[in-house]
């Protein structure tokens, strides 16, 4: 169970898995995720699915090495297999038809934006894409996201590919244009999200974002995962992963998502190829939350 299937590095340090999951490919909806562990003492950590595969009963993984455990993972062969794979998790994604989306994925971000728009897509609406990335060779999965939309808007920061600048200037010029817009999605850095949360709440626009807390059990436990959301504390890995925008605290999640940066730095520091547990499986220093963050 949980073997890697396939692998391959899609830009720099990041990359595509699919990995032998039949019960979670048969069961998962969009915006679900899985949390992983990778070795005996190693920290869990969550990874949205991208797709599924029902008949070859894969999932697809796609992650950025950030930290000493998806550097782990990322050192993994085919073949060979994940230790623990818990999933699918997470409340899946409320879809409607809603009319004119936009969806909008901010680095490596873009990943859990595609079974979302695919779905909503599914259901009716119609919908214009934004992927922004650092740099061209950092620009991920857009012939997936250009088959899904109608439109897709690519940005850079240094201009190296489509327009120059970070996608929330897209967004303003969509707006400031006079589009349509009756949705958007956003995933990505949480100063993106929290820009485009901003952007879209003077206009009333439903703004939906899926947040990456730090994430240890993923089923409610533990608490890591602690958010704001409408005053309330919620749970990101079984209330969310998605939030209305313009209800969530940002500062209070960036805060939280700072806490344990000193020790992963160490860790990662400390790194070292696959037989050497790093930490005590404790959750006491996380890589962060979704997506190997
Ligand atoms: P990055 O820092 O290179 O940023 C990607 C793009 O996001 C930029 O090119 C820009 O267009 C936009 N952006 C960044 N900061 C912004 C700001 N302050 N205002 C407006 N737009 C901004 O991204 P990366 O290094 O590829 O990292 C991806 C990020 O996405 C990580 O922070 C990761 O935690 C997060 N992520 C979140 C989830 C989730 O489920 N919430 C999933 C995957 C990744
Ligand atoms: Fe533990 Fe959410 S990850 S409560």
């Amino acid at each position: 169970m949980n073997e890697i299937r396939f692998r391959e590095e899609i830009a720099p340090q990041t990359w595509r898995y699919l990995v032998h999951a039949p019960e979670i490919a048969r069961r998962r909806h969009a915006g679900q995720f899985v949390v992983l562990r990778v070795y005996e003492k190693g920290e869990r950590f969550p990874l949205t699915i991208v797709d599924s595969d029902t008949e070859a009963g894969t999932i697809e993984l796609v992650f950025q090495v950030v930290g000493s455990s998806t550097r782990h993972l990322a050192a993994m062969q085919e073949g060979e297999e994940i230790l623990d794979l818990a999933g699918p998790l997470g409340r899946p994604t409320e879809i409607e038809q809603f009319g004119r989306c936009v969806v909008i994925g901010g680095g490596y971000g873009i990943a859990p934006v595609i079974p979302i728009a695919r779905a909503l897509k599914d259901a009716g609406n119609e919908l214009v894409g934004i992927n922004g990335a650092r740099t061209a060779e950092h620009v991920i999965l857009l012939d997936r996201l250009r088959e899904i939309c109608e439109r897709v808007e690519v940005c850079t920061d240094d201009g190296s590919l489509g327009h120059k600048g970070f996608v929330t200037e897209v967004l303003a010029e969509m707006i400031e244009g006079g589009e349509r817009i009756d949705y958007v999605l956003a995933v990505g850095p949480t100063p993106m999200m929290r820009a485009i949360a901003e952007l879209t709440r003077p206009h009333g626009i439903r703004t939906v974002v899926s947040l990456n807390p730090i994430m240890v059990d993923g089923t409610g436990m533990c608490g890591g995962c602690r958010v704001e959301v409408a005053g309330e504390t919620k749970f990101a890995c079984i209330d969310g992963p998605e939030f209305n925008a313009h209800e969530v605290d940002f500062e209070m999640l960036m805060k939280r998502q700072r806490m344990y940066r000193d020790m992963e730095s160490d860790a990662t520091r400390m790194y070292k190829p696959q037989s050497t547990p790093l930490n005590g499986g404790c959750g006491c220093h996380r890589e962060g939350g979704q997506d190997g963050h």
